[in-house]
């Protein structure tokens, strides 16, 4: 890495792609792209006064061109994310995902960056006979989010292929942590257990709980993005950006309860449209080609997030 090198991250404001920007203002002068449609200026605070902030839809290429020339490394993260959002309302995410995703491309091939880390799912890989999922298996998207998510893989290879863009696809496993918004019928399903368990009330678990995610602490995944925004022999490539464990729902609510030392039996409702059963990541490429090297176990991460939600609710009175 150069000193002084410039990076731009799209969804600089949202929750993953904050934390990010605080990985990254140790390394150089950071840029945030956000329409602060999900995104929110709270998430950047403490940092506020050392970044530069776009307030930029990407989906308007014009407006994105300029802040992306020239800079090291582009992150993008923009999207609008959750299955269920894009099974109800389609047009939105289609448009941010896939085509918000190419004029980030677009950009960036044209302004001279050298590389772009582009936040894929782990959605794209649907429901494999065989676990952990590897980044060799056939994707079957399920719904519209993994699809768009996986278009914008195959347009970071083909920017490489056709155009020389080192642009390098991680497939984030349900990514937890502070500022995560609990706020949304669509929020992660971690961020909807805190709340419940400071608030002590019981949460719906869609279907029997069984279900099963590969929950990634968001540090780690930030460290990772890093991590991808270094490696040698990794362009045009995708690799899986999870823990490599496998909990299910009922696991980590029970957990989660312990911790707290109380007793509310969660409710059910039906299964949700376009949820994969099981989740969990094969992480042997990721560790092998980009030194990945995940830190925080489930415990520790659920400790300290609810940590900081606890804290939150306090400030908040
Ligand atoms: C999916 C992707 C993930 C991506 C995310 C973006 C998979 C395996 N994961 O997450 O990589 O980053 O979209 O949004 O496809 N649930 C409840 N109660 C709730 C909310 C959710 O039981 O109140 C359940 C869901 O039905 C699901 C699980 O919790 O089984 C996780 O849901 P959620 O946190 O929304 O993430 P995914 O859809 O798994």
């Amino acid at each position: 890495m150069t000193t002084g090198a410039r990076f731009v991250v799209t969804g600089g404001a949202g929750f993953i792609g904050s934390t990010l920007v605080r990985t990254l203002l140790k390394r150089g002068s950071v840029v945030v792209i956000d329409n602060l449609l999900t995104g929110k200026e709270a998430n950047l605070q403490e940092v506020r006064g050392q970044i530069e902030f776009h307030n930029v839809d990407i989906r308007h290429a014009a407006a994105l061109e300029p802040v992306i020339r020239g800079a090291d490394t582009v992150f993008h993260l923009a999207a609008i994310p959750s299955v269920p959002r894009s099974i109800e309302d389609p047009v939105p995410s289609h448009e941010v995902n896939i085509d918000g995703t190419f004029n980030v491309l677009r950009a960036a091939a044209q302004g001279g960056v050298r590389r772009v880390v582009y936040a894929a799912s782990s959605s794209g890989y649907g429901d494999t006979e065989v676990l952990p999922k590897t980044e060799t298996m056939a994707p079957l998207p399920k719904s519209p989010y993994a699809v768009q998510k996986l278009l914008g893989e195959y347009y970071a290879s083909v920017f490489h292929s056709c155009y020389g863009l080192e642009a390098v696809s991680l497939r984030f496993f349900n990514v937890y942590g502070p500022r995560q918004d609990p706020t949304s019928p669509y929020s992660g399903v971690l961020s909807l257990f805190m709340k419940h368990l400071l608030e002590r009330a019981s949460p719906t678990i869609f279907g029997d709980g069984e279900q099963s995610r590969d929950f990634t602490y968001v540090e780690d995944v930030a460290e990772l993005c890093w991590k991808a925004s270094q490696a040698s022999g990794v362009a045009g490539k995708m690799y899986n950006a999870g823990n490599g464990n496998q909990y299910t729902l009922n696991r980590i609510w029970k957990l989660l309860q312990e911790m707290e030392g109380v007793d509310l039996p969660a409710r059910h409702g039906p299964v949700r449209g376009g949820d994969v059963r099981h989740s969990q990541a094969d992480t042997a490429a990721a560790i092998r080609d980009l030194g990945h090297s995940p830190r925080v176990t489930i415990e520790e991460g659920l400790r300290r997030t609810l940590e900081w939600y606890r804290q939150m609710e306090k400030k908040a009175e």
